[in-house]
Formats: C-alpha cells, sequence, structure tokens
C-alpha cells in the first residue's frame, strides 16, 4: 500500500533511535508485529545490542521466531500487552513502536508505560500514519484512503472491508501533532517530530529525563 516507501520510513525510524549513540543498547521493538523494525534495530545497532520484539498476537510472534531462527538472527520475542509491560523500571535504552501506538486501546496509558521501562536518558521513537497538516493534502488523503484500502483489501483478500480498520483507527488517532503533546504529557522531554510524504506518515520522538552516570548500575544512576 506504501508502494515500498514503509521500509524507507521504518529504517529512518531505527535509525533516529540509534543515533541516541553510547554503550551497546538494550532495545525493545513494542507491538513488533513479525520482526521487521526487531530485526533491522539488530542490524543498525550492532550484534551487542539486545534487542527484544514485543507484541499480544501470538501468530505474529511465531512469524517473528521462524523469520529469526531462519536468519539466524538473535532478536528475542516476547507475549505481553502494551498496557502492562513484562518488565521492570528502566529496562530499556531505546523503544521502538512502528505502527503500533494507533492500534493500541489507550495510547496514552501505552506512552506512560514505555517511559517507564526507559533508562533515564532513554529515547523512544514512534512512526505511523499521520494526519497532513495542509488542508489540500489532507483532504487527498482521506480521499486516498476511502478509495484504496476497499480496492487493496478486494484485490488481495476478496474482502473490500479487510484494511477498513486503518482508515478508522486514524479517526481515533491524534496523529504526529497530538501524539507530541501526548508524549510531553506522559512525562517525554524534547517532545518532537519528523513528518513523511506531506505529513501523511509521522516519526515521533522524545527522551525519559535524566542521564546515566558512566559506570554505574541503573539503579544507582
Ligand atoms: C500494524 S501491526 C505493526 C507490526 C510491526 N511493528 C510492523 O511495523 O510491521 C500492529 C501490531 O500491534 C500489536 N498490538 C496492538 N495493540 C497491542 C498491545 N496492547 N500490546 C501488544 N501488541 C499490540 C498487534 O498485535 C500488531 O501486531
Amino acid at each position: 500500500m506504501s508502494f515500498g516507501m514503509h521500509r524507507r520510513w521504518k529504517r529512518r525510524t531505527v535509525r533516529l533511535a540509534a543515533e541516541r549513540g553510547g554503550p551497546p543498547p538494550r532495545w525493545l521493538d513494542l507491538c513488533c508485529g513479525t520482526g521487521d523494525m526487531a530485526f533491522l534495530a539488530e542490524q543498525i545497532a550492532g550484534p551487542a545490542a539486545r534487542v527484544v520484539g514485543l507484541d499480544f498476537t501470538l501468530p505474529m510472534l511465531a512469524v517473528g521466531r521462524r523469520r529469526q531462527i531462519r536468519d539466524a538472527r538473535k532478536a528475542a520475542f516476547v507475549n505481553g500487552d502494551a498496557l502492562s509491560l513484562p518488565f521492570r523500571d528502566r529496562t530499556f535504552d531505546v523503544i521502538t513502536v512502528g505502527y503500533g501506538l494507533r492500534n493500541i486501546a489507550d495510547a496514552a496509558a501505552a506512552l506512560r508505560e514505555m517511559r517507564r521501562v526507559l533508562v533515564p536518558g532513554g529515547r523512544c521513537v514512534i512512526l505511523d500514519f499521520g494526519k497532513p497538516r495542509n488542508p489540500i493534502a489532507s483532504a487527498l488523503y482521506r480521499a486516498f484512503l476511502r478509495t484504496m484500502m476497499p480496492a487493496v483489501g478486494w484485490l488481495f483478500h476478496r474482502d473490500p472491508e479487510t484494511y477498513l480498520y486503518i482508515p478508522e483507527s486514524l479517526a481515533r488517532y491524534p496523529g504526529q501533532v497530538g501524539v507530541r503533546d501526548m508524549m510531553r504529557e506522559a512525562g517525554f522531554e524534547n517532545a518532537r517530530f519528523e513528518e513523511k510524504l506531506l505529513g501523511t506518515m509521522g516519526i515521533n520522538i522524545g527522551e525519559k529525563a535524566g542521564l546515566r552516570k558512566p559506570g554505574l548500575p541503573e539503579d544507582m544512576a
């Protein structure tokens, strides 16, 4: 549906997260699905990074695990709910989310959970559908979604309703500007975004305040 552009956007998301620098990161890819971004994280952050993908849909994780074995990857896959993460506070240096936040029942609560499991100084990068701020681009985009989603659903699944959840979820989702504000409310610092394709895609970025003191265990930092 993105004519392959989603690959570039996912790579950009992972690169923005990896730019945080420092020692090899402990990396959570939330709503990992079949592992696209978890595998990219492993590739971009290097073999010493410890990457965990989490999702609550078992068949998606099963595909991820099969890909991991087939391609001899190290990323671990965990079954869990983004609204109640099975990790202790301050476990991860980096969190990425690709096309997941829009699908989580309570995005604000998920952002608070993400911040909880980030170390001070940790970074969160979220890729999702955006909302163009230009009214003409916005009208064209809505028309595209209304016509293309049923057509693509019919073409691939003989069911025009398959992808209708996308415009529906987007109607509820606040887009890049709203997510930036929600990140601020959840306590993230430097909440900001990048727009792609006239704002039809958004990459939100934020950090958890505080610096890790080199050489100190997390609990003492
Ligand atoms: C559109 S898929 C994106 C998958 C992957 N990140 C990608 O970009 O290919 C959204 C994923 O979010 C997961 N998801 C939605 N709500 C979740 C929640 N509360 N906890 C864990 N996973 C969730 C779904 O199971 C699904 O795999």
